[in-house]
């Protein structure tokens, strides 16, 4: 793995000194040692936002951001079936977007699934923040530094060039040749890391593995397979409309 961005070690539980909690070590086993932080999250840390998370610079280490969920509803405000099934639809996707995504990362590392293994960008662990849980990843950035274009800008502003197609069709073949479920692969979760670089390339940073109630792509690898090479179709098709 090339890409792995500098590890979150010296945030370890920074407010929680004493020997016992510094299981992180291996030393001993303390309450809550595995999360990271905590981390205050300020305004002016916020990158962007999607449906789901907020997406925020780490406070203090410029290689690494913190995903934290976006609340769908208001604990305790609605009752009735309907909220009941928006609260559990939330509770999902809170706890999808952290313990999922690095579970699906860690079995991802668990064996050489191919070339694609190099392209899953890192998830380092989870934090406390201030805004709840938060999931710690590497960025991937452009040459200035900014967050790495997604694939879905560069499709919209026509700034696809020809050796970026011919790494975006090898990266796509390695995501259908490899055994892994990528069940929510779209132009957002595609980014171009070093853009603008002489080291430009595609990389993956959301939507490896299932976020399913009932993990259908991972039981069934027909299912798993169809759905990779729909996605790709559908990137063969945007590039043809657009002429690539
Ligand atoms: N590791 C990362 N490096 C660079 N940009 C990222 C990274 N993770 C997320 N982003 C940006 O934030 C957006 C939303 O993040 P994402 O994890 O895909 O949220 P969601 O789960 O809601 O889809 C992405 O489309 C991308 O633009
Ligand atoms: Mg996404």
């Amino acid at each position: 793995m090339s890409n792995q961005g500098s590890g979150p070690a010296e945030h370890v539980n920074a407010a929680a000194g004493s020997d016992k909690e510094r299981s992180i070590t291996g030393e001993t086993k303390g309450p809550g040692a595995l999360v990271f932080g905590p981390l205050s999250l300020a305004e002016g840390l916020l990158l962007t936002r999607s449906k789901t998370r907020y997406i925020y610079k780490h406070p203090n280490d410029p290689s690494l951001l913190v995903k934290v969920h976006i609340p769908r509803v208001q604990a305790g405000s609605q009752k009735g079936l309907k909220a009941r099934l928006e609260s559990l639809k939330d509770r999902f996707l809170y706890t999808s977007g952290i313990e999922r995504d690095l579970r699906h990362f860690i079995a991802s590392r668990y064996q050489d699934y191919g070339p694609v293994c190099q392209r899953i960008w890192p998830v380092h662990g989870v934090a406390q923040t201030d805004m709840g849980l938060g999931l710690l990843v590497a960025a991937a950035r452009d040459e200035q530094g900014h967050l790495a274009p997604t694939l879905r800008t560069l499709l919209d502003e026509k700034r696809l060039t020809p050796s970026r197609v011919n790494d975006l069709k090898m990266l796509v073949d390695w995501v259908v040749e490899s055994p892994l479920t990528f069940a929510d692969l779209n132009l957002e979760n595609i980014v171009l890391e070093g853009a603008g670089g002489g080291l430009e390339r595609f990389v993956i940073i959301d939507g490896l593995g299932d976020r399913t109630w009932i993990p259908t792509q991972r039981w069934f690898r027909w299912v798993r397979q169809a759905k990779k090479k729909e996605f790709r179709a559908k990137v063969h098709r945007y590039l043809e409309e657009s002429g690539l």
